[in-house]
């Protein structure tokens, strides 16, 4: 999630505090607010503070780079944190269903951020927000030198429900249509297999609905690097320190026991477990003609 105020600042740190003690990595929301306010920057600053052997990743939207940020602003973001990685958010949905919404993603978009790639200290994560990305999207990126994609996919916190229940309070038109495309997007198991398929050698986040341990080595099984996810720990380190640590330390738990039941010592070892696709993942497989013998070579191989 994003800083900007003390409370968020506060949440900032006490995730930051508990991602070091546990050994796993963090990324912070959109760092627009402290790129456009300076007075607001220690409300993301305290993450690298709190957290200053972690791999921390910075945050900002693909919509500003085509609204004047470029390298500057971007290398900010990532100087801010000293930060490991940068991830650039794609929101399509959310913008068009915002009652303030710019949807506007022209193909400008990633020469911009091709070219910011180029100069950058640090590499770009290619990032969903909640929809997931399609092969297509991923092929693109990819063989424009792309190697980083968190696919956010849908089944999780979903962006355009969160703007049907703002349009709601306010009373604006565009609520019902959100209602309706609520649940839009590429589900989980589906973007992370299409983006392991355009991307065989890439490093892939596994996110969106992931809610446990279990479901990260599921994420892991089918091609994700890691996995991830924001709403459950958001939740957990509003409730405290304690709350998020133990709520990480159960996934870690959760994590441990699918491995030791599928025989897994390593993470490597998880890429090669035997897999059975069945129902709706099978049938959207065959739709998007993916066949199984090419899925399960690519996963396979993955670095
Ligand atoms: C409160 C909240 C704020 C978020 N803010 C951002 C953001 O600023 N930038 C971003 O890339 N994603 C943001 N996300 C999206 C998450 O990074 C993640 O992609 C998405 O929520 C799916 O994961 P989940 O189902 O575990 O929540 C936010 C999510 C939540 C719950």
């Amino acid at each position: 999630m994003t800083g900007g105020t003390n409370e968020l600042g506060r949440i900032n740190g006490i995730i930051a505090e508990v991602i070091e003690e546990i050994g796993i990595a963090m990324g912070v929301g959109s760092q627009r607010i402290a790129i456009e306010k300076p007075e607001v920057r220690e409300t993301f600053k305290i993450a690298r503070r709190n957290a200053p052997n972690s791999p921390i990743i910075a945050n900002l939207g693909a919509p500003q780079l085509t609204r004047g940020y470029g390298l500057k602003q971007i290398e900010e973001a990532v100087q801010m944190l000293e930060a490991d990685a940068i991830a650039i958010h794609f929101n399509p949905s959310q913008e068009v269903f915002q009652p303030e919404g710019e949807p506007d993603y022209p193909m400008e978009i990633l020469d911009k951020i091709r070219d910011v790639s180029k100069a950058l200290s640090v590499p770009i994560i290619i990032k969903e927000s909640s929809g997931g990305l399609s092969k297509e999207f991923v092929s693109l990126f990819y063989s424009n030198g792309f190697r980083y994609f968190d696919v956010s996919g849908q089944g999780g916190t979903s962006w355009v429900a969160v703007e049907m229940f703002r349009g709601l309070r306010r009373n604006n038109w565009k609520a019902e249509s959100a209602k309706l495309f609520s649940d839009w997007g590429i589900p989980t198991a589906a973007t992370i297999i299409e983006t392991r398929v355009s991307a065989p050698d890439a490093f892939v986040i596994g996110s969106g609905g992931v809610r446990n341990g279990l479901e990260v080595v599921k994420s892991i099984s089918l091609g994700a690097n890691i996995g991830g996810f924001a709403l459950p720990a958001l939740k957990a380190a509003i409730r405290g320190k304690e709350a998020l640590k133990q709520f990480l330390q159960q996934v870690i738990f959760e994590i441990k026991a699918a491995m030791f039941l599928i025989g897994s010592k390593t993470v490597r070892d998880v890429y090669k477990t035997p897999l059975v696709i069945h129902g709706p993942l099978r049938d959207w497989m065959e739709s998007r003609e993916i066949s199984l013998s090419t899925f399960e070579s690519v996963r396979k191989r993955r670095i």
